[in-house]
C-alpha cells in the first residue's frame, strides 16, 4: 500500500526542520524495532539546511547514530573533497558532528573507475550492509531526493540512459547537458524503499514541480515523475517559492 504527502512550508527552514523530523522519527521507529535504520542521503544544495537541523544537539540526541547505515542517493564523479562531491557536503553539515560509525557510512566512491563496476559494488554494499541477497530489492527505510529546475532527481536526468534501466540498483549514468558522469540510485532502488522524501525549495523548482505533480506524465522528460514507491510512502516538501506554480 502506498502513500503519498505534499506539505507546504512557508520557508526552506521550516521545510528543513520538517524533514529532520521526518528523519528523527523513523529512526526512533528503527530503533524501537531493534534494527538499523537505513538512510539515502541526497545531494545539491538543499539537504545542507536540514543536515545542519540534525546535527544540533537537541535533535542529535534523539537519534542512536550507532545503529545508522548512511548511503547516497546519487553523487559526482568527484574526489570526496571535492566542492562538488555530495559526500564532502553531508560530511561537513552533519557527519563530522553526529558518532556514525565510520563502517557505516557508505560513500559512493564516484570518482572510480570503470563506474559501471563501481555502480554493481555499490549495490553489493547496499545489499551486504541490509542483508539482502539478489533475489530481492533492498528496502531502505528513507530515501531523500532532490530535484532540479529542469525536472531531474538523484542523478536521472532527462533523457538519459539510467532513466531505462530495470534491473540495476545503482547505475553509472552519461549526463550530456553538464558533460558529466554520475553514479545514481535507479528508480528500482528508489521505489523499493519505505519512505522517499523530496526536499524542493526556490522559485526555480516552481515550473518542473508543477509538471511532475500536475502536468501529463512525461517521465523521460521529468524523471522525479518516475518516483512512487511500491509499497512506501512518498513525502513531497516544498517552500512556498517552489510551490507558486501548483493549483492544487
Ligand atoms: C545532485 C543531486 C541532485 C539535486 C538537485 C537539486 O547530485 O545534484 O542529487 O539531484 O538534488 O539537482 O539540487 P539543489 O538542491 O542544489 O537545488
Amino acid at each position: 500500500m502506498s502513500e503519498r504527502e505534499l506539505c507546504l512550508f512557508d520557508t526552506p527552514a521550516a521545510m528543513a526542520a520538517a524533514g529532520g523530523d521526518l528523519f528523527v522519527r523513523l529512526a526512533a521507529e528503527a530503533r524501537a524495532a531493534d534494527r538499523p535504520f537505513s538512510v539515502a542521503l541526497s545531494g545539491g544544495s538543499t539537504p545542507r539546511a536540514m543536515f545542519a537541523w540534525l546535527a544540533q544537539p537537541d535533535q542529535r540526541d534523539q537519534v542512536d547514530w550507532a545503529r545508522v547505515e548512511v548511503f547516497w542517493s546519487d553523487e559526482r564523479a568527484v574526489p570526496p573533497g571535492d566542492p562538488q562531491s555530495n559526500y564532502g557536503m553531508a560530511k561537513a553539515a552533519l557527519l563530522d558532528h553526529v558518532p556514525v560509525p565510520a563502517d557505516r557510512i557508505h560513500r559512493m566512491p564516484a570518482g572510480q573507475t570503470p563506474l559501471v563496476a563501481v555502480a554493481d559494488a555499490y549495490a553489493a554494499e547496499i545489499r551486504h550492509s541490509l542483508g539482502v541477497g539478489r533475489a530481492r530489492t533492498p528496502r531502505l527505510d528513507l530515501v531523500m531526493l532532490g530535484m532540479g529546475p529542469d525536472g531531474h532527481t538523484a542523478s536521472l536526468f532527462p533523457e538519459t540512459a539510467a532513466l531505462e534501466d530495470r534491473h540495476r540498483l545503482v547505475a553509472a549514468n552519461h549526463v550530456p547537458k553538464l558533460g558529466a558522469e554520475r553514479l545514481t540510485f535507479t528508480p528500482k532502488l528508489i521505489n523499493a524503499a519505505a519512505h522517499v522524501l523530496f526536499l524542493v525549495a526556490g522559485e526555480d523548482k516552481a515550473a518542473a514541480l508543477h509538471e511532475v505533480l500536475e502536468g501529463e506524465r512525461r517521465p523521460s522528460l521529468y524523471p522525479a515523475q518516475l518516483v512512487a514507491p511500491e509499497n512506501g510512502t512518498l513525502h513531497w516538501y516544498v517552500d512556498g517559492a517552489a510551490a507558486a506554480r501548483l493549483a492544487g
